[in-house]
């Protein structure tokens, strides 16, 4: 009892404090439908539930010619087959109606296409500008409130699904498949999301955040995104980007305008700037750059990174100075 007192104590005030990824506060227009329905159904299915009860305890306690009436066949017709019949008939045509079946809700047709591909374990996630330009990212989705953005959802391996519940419902990932999920941020800030399908070891290490910009702050960030990456300003990062090239990082990892350009991992030009690390396992610092660098197998097991204990300290920790350089 008292353990799961432990337990449950702290993930129910972590629920109530942190609504970060809680469908019932939504900052996109598909995730306020959603909670609306909720709303309704719970509202509705109080009230049956109240009716329900007091029809029990009517026919426990109630006189004698109401149990009689209560037992004939007229209640069996009205209340056990033609209600039912029209409640559910109303919830569902409701239903129907308010998700539109997965339509845009935002009003029109989509601004921009963001191409997000489930990998195990994390996002690869694609801007296309609109010259055609595209911008590779990882982990992060940022957009534009106000604007229907189509996401536009992939798996380069198993299924995969995309939910980030404080803007609209799930989306499974499909092999071969590509799936569009239509999103409208009413509100800006950082949100959070999780893989919501069983895809292996590190599933519950697959998650997001999301970053709502207003309009200009959005077209500032993606043009800052597009730039190549910064070079590094003192000895300790120099050092540091030479270790990168010198390990054979950049065989998976992009960062562009180095040498760097492998396409297996998260691309890394701007790793520094992300609001988390390894899809929003840790913090984003130096610390837990050199931490996953060595130790990432213990803090996400199973994913397709080695671990890297060769490096001295000093090596270690110019390496995530380089990293955490790149903003
Ligand atoms: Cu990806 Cu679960």
């Amino acid at each position: 009892m008292r353990r799961a007192a432990t337990i449950l104590g702290p993930t129910l005030a972590l629920a109530a404090c942190s609504p970060q990824q809680s469908v019932l506060h939504p900052t996109g227009a598909e995730a306020g439908q959603i909670s609306t329905l909720f709303w309704v159904m719970t509202g509705g299915g109080a009230v049956i539930f109240a009716l329900v009860l007091l029809l029990a305890a009517l026919a426990i306690f109630g006189s004698v010619g109401f149990r009689r009436r209560l037992a004939g066949e007229g209640v069996v017709k009205w209340l056990g087959i033609a209600l039912p019949v029209t409640v559910l008939t109303v919830l569902l045509v409701y239903g129907f109606l308010i998700l539109r079946a997965g339509g845009a809700v935002g009003g029109g047709e989509p601004t921009m296409r963001i191409a997000i591909s489930g990998e195990q374990w994390w996002w690869r996630v694609t801007y296309q500008l609109p010259d055609g330009q595209r911008i590779e990212s990882a982990n992060e989705i940022h957009l534009p409130v106000g604007e229907t953005v189509a996401l536009e959802l992939t798996t380069a391996d198993v299924i995969h699904s995309f939910w980030a519940p404080r803007l609209a419902g799930k989306l499974d990932m499909i092999p071969g498949r590509t799936n569009v999920l239509t999103v409208t941020a009413t509100e800006p800030g950082i949100t959070r999301g999780q893989c919501a399908e069983y895809c292996g070891g590190a599933h519950a290490f697959m998650s997001f955040h999301v970053v709502a910009h207003e309009k200009e702050d959005f077209s500032a960030w993606l043009e800052a995104e597009a730039e190549p990456a910064q070079d590094p300003v003192n000895e300790r990062g120099l050092n540091g980007q030479r270790l990168f090239s010198a390990n054979g990082c950049g065989g998976c990892h992009s960062v562009r305008g180095t040498g760097a350009d492998g396409t297996i991992g998260p691309d890394l030009t701007h790793v520094g700037g992300r609001h988390s690390l390894a899809a929003a396992t840790l913090p984003n610092s130096a610390e837990a750059i050199a931490r996953f660098i060595v130790n990432n197998q213990h803090i996400k097991p199973e994913n397709r990174m080695p671990e890297y204990a060769t490096f001295s300290e000093t090596e270690l920790a110019d390496l995530a100075l380089y990293l955490e350089g790149l903003r």
